[in-house]
């Protein structure tokens, strides 16, 4: 299959379309880092000020690793899993320790590090370093799914192994920062999981799932 045009349209969508998110303007691994764990299990509008009061207390991973978990957990009051929080405090120590103080940028490094697995590890490590590995939350799986009429579910063993492929495979080489945040922009805000604005979407003449009228059917899921 090609996903070039897939890719090119969804690239032009994102440049027309794109929200200003104040996580989208740095390549600081530590500030894309902050933003990806707050927005794990956190709407965007919720976590917005989240970002800044933790920019602001802890402009950098040095400040973040020196603060009492305390402080930490204090500010983390009302985004809930706490878990996050916690890691986050083992990863900065880490970080001190392990890489002197500089995040690191590189998937393999940072996959080892607590609280970060295979998709916050391609977000920072494409966001920051535009390392070439994709991103596969909820948003991509969908819009793949619909696109290329994937009836794999999404949340199988053998889905996620499929669409992790496919989001590799359509996976601009050059571009996979911005291309990665295009993909999931295009998730949230045209290919929504109920009522997507199909008519007003560029996709609409190559996409299987409306051409199909299965937009309903798709993504399939198991049932928990
Ligand atoms: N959700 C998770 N990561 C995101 C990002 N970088 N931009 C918008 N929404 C997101």
């Amino acid at each position: 299959f090609c996903g070039m045009y897939f890719s090119q349209t969804i690239l032009t969508w994102y440049h027309q379309n794109k929200r200003d998110l104040p996580w989208r303007t740095t390549q600081d691994p530590y500030v894309i880092w902050l933003s990806e764990i707050i927005l794990q299990q956190t709407r965007v509008n919720q976590g917005i000020s989240y970002f800044y009061t933790f920019l602001e207390n802890y402009p950098t991973i040095r400040d973040f690793a020196n603060a009492p978990e305390d402080d930490i957990l204090r500010h983390w009051q009302g985004l809930g899993y706490y878990s996050r929080a916690r890691n986050m405090t083992k990863a900065a120590q880490k970080v001190m320790s392990d890489f002197q103080g500089v995040f690191p940028t590189n998937y393999q490094e940072l996959i080892k590090l607590p609280g970060i697995g295979e998709y916050t590890a391609a977000a920072i490590s494409s966001f920051s370093a535009n390392e070439p590995n994709a991103v596969l939350d909820g948003n991509v799986s969908r819009v793949l799914s619909r696109y290329f009429g994937i009836k794999e579910a999404i949340n199988s063993t053998a889905g996620k192994k499929l669409f992790q492929r496919m989001a590799q495979e359509v996976l601009p080489q050059e571009n996979a920062g911005i291309f990665n945040q295009a993909i999931m922009e295009f998730g949230a805000l045209q290919c929504k999981p109920q009522s997507p604005n199909c008519d007003r979407c560029p996709l609409k003449t190559d996409c299987y799932a409306f051409q199909n009228k299965e937009i309903h059917l798709l993504p399939s899921k198991l049932k928990a």
